[in-house]
C-alpha cells in the first residue's frame, strides 16, 4: 500500500508536467483528487491495513494528497497565464486597418415615388387621410354607386375574405366615404385630402397586372368646386412633377362615381409626343382617371349635393414610375430583386 502510495503521487507529478491546456487540467484533477479518483479510493482502503500501520499510511497519504493539491493550483496559474498570453497575442487588433464600409440601405422606388405625390398635394393643401385596406363591400362598391348587381363591379376583381361582405379593397375610392363620414359627423365641413394606400386585385399576375399596388386617391368637397378647379388642379399637380412646361390633356371616360367623368394624359416626355413605345405610339401618358364626385355618392356621404359639390382622382404610382423610367414589367415592384431596387 505503502509503495502503491508513492508511485501514485510520482506518476501524478509526471503527468501534471505534461499537461499544457485548462482540459487537461479538470481531467487530471478528477483523476487522481476528484470522487472516484486514484488518491481517494488509496485513502479508502486504509481500515484494510493492520492497525498498527494506519496512522503512518493515513498521514502520508493525506499529505500526499495536499501536496499534489498544491501542485495543482500551481500548474492551473502557469496554464491560464500562458492562455491569456496567446489569446491576446491571437487576437491583436491592427488599428491601422481601414474599416468595412456601410453598406446603406435604400428607399423602395414606390416609397420614393409616394412621398413626392404626397409632398406636392401637401403643397397644394390636400391632407393625407388614411383608409383601412381590410373593407367592407359595402364601402368599395354600394356606396360608390355601384350596386350588387351593377356591371361597373367586373371592371374589379375582388379578394373576399371567410368574413361575408368583407374584402381587401380593390381601389382606394372607398375612403371616400370614409372621409365624407368623418368630416360630415359634426356637421358637414369642406374635405381636401388623398388618401394613399395598397389595393388588391384577384388577378392573373402578368408584366402589366399585379395583384397588389398603390393608389393615391384625391377628394376635394366644398361649396361651388367646378370641373375647371379639377382641370387646373390636376394640371397643376402635372407640371410639379413633370416639370413647368409639361403639357396635360383630358379625356371623356366614365367612373360609376363620378360624373362627369374623365382621364388625364400628360404628353410623353419621352418622346415628347412623337410616339413611342412607352406612349404605345400615341405620343400621351394617362396619369389618373378623375371626375366630378356623383350626386348618389355626396349623398351616402352625408352631404347636401344640391348645396355641396366636389372632384375625385386617382392614380397608380407604380404605373407613373414604370412610364417615368422604361420599366416594362410590373412585377418587378414585389419581387425583392437587388438588381432591380439598387437603381434606385
Ligand atoms: N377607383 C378608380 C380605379 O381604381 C380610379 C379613380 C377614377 C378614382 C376616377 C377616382 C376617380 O377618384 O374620380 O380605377
Amino acid at each position: 500500500m505503502q509503495e502503491k502510495l508513492e508511485s501514485i503521487y510520482q506518476k501524478a507529478l509526471a503527468d501534471l508536467e505534461a499537461i499544457h491546456t485548462s482540459e487537461e487540467v479538470k481531467a487530471w484533477d478528477s483523476r487522481y483528487l476528484g470522487r472516484k479518483g486514484e488518491m481517494t479510493l488509496i485513502l479508502r482502503q486504509t481500515g484494510k491495513l493492520p492497525p498498527e500501520e494506519r496512522a503512518d499510511f493515513g498521514k502520508r497519504a493525506n499529505e500526499v494528497k495536499n501536496l499534489l493539491a498544491t501542485a495543482l493550483e500551481k500548474r492551473e496559474a502557469l496554464i491560464r497565464e500562458h492562455e491569456l498570453a496567446r489569446s491576446l497575442e491571437e487576437g491583436e487588433l491592427d488599428v491601422t486597418l481601414p474599416g468595412r464600409p456601410l453598406t446603406m440601405g435604400g428607399l423602395h422606388p414606390s416609397t420614393r415615388m409616394l412621398r413626392r405625390i404626397k409632398e406636392i398635394w401637401a403643397d397644394m393643401g390636400f391632407q393625407v387621410y388614411r383608409s383601412r385596406d381590410v373593407e367592407h363591400d359595402e364601402y368599395n362598391f354600394t356606396l360608390l354607386n355601384m350596386p350588387p348587381h351593377h356591371p361597373a363591379r367586373d371592371m374589379q376583381d375582388t379578394f373576399y375574405t371567410t368574413q361575408p361582405n368583407i374584402i381587401l379593397r380593390t381601389h382606394t375610392s372607398p375612403g371616400q366615404i370614409r372621409a365624407m363620414h368623418d368630416y360630415s359627423e359634426d356637421g358637414t365641413r369642406p374635405i381636401r385630402v388623398i388618401l394613399p394606400g395598397m389595393c388588391y386585385r384577384y388577378e392573373q399576375i402578368t408584366a402589366r397586372s399585379e395583384i397588389q399596388f398603390h393608389q393615391v386617391e384625391g377628394l376635394a368637397v366644398g361649396k361651388g368646386i367646378r370641373m375647371s378647379d379639377l382641370k387646373g388642379t390636376v394640371a397643376e399637380f402635372a407640371r410639379r412633377l413633370y416639370g413647368p412646361d409639361t403639357e396635360v390633356r383630358y379625356r371623356a371616360s366614365y367612373f360609376p362615381f363620378t360624373e362627369p367623368s374623365m382621364e388625364v394624359d400628360v404628353k410623353c416626355h419621352i418622346c415628347g409626343g412623337q410616339g413611342c413605345p412607352v406612349c404605345k405610339r400615341t405620343g400621351w401618358i394617362e396619369i389618373m382617371g378623375s371626375g366630378m364626385v356623383h350626386p348618389e355618392v355626396l349623398r351616402n356621404g352625408g352631404y347636401d349635393p344640391t348645396e355641396w359639390s366636389g372632384f375625385a382622382f386617382g392614380m397608380g404610382p407604380e404605373r407613373i414610375i414604370m412610364n417615368k423610367n422604361r420599366i416594362e414589367d410590373i412585377r418587378y415592384f414585389w419581387a425583392n430583386d437587388l438588381r432591380f431596387l439598387e437603381q434606385y
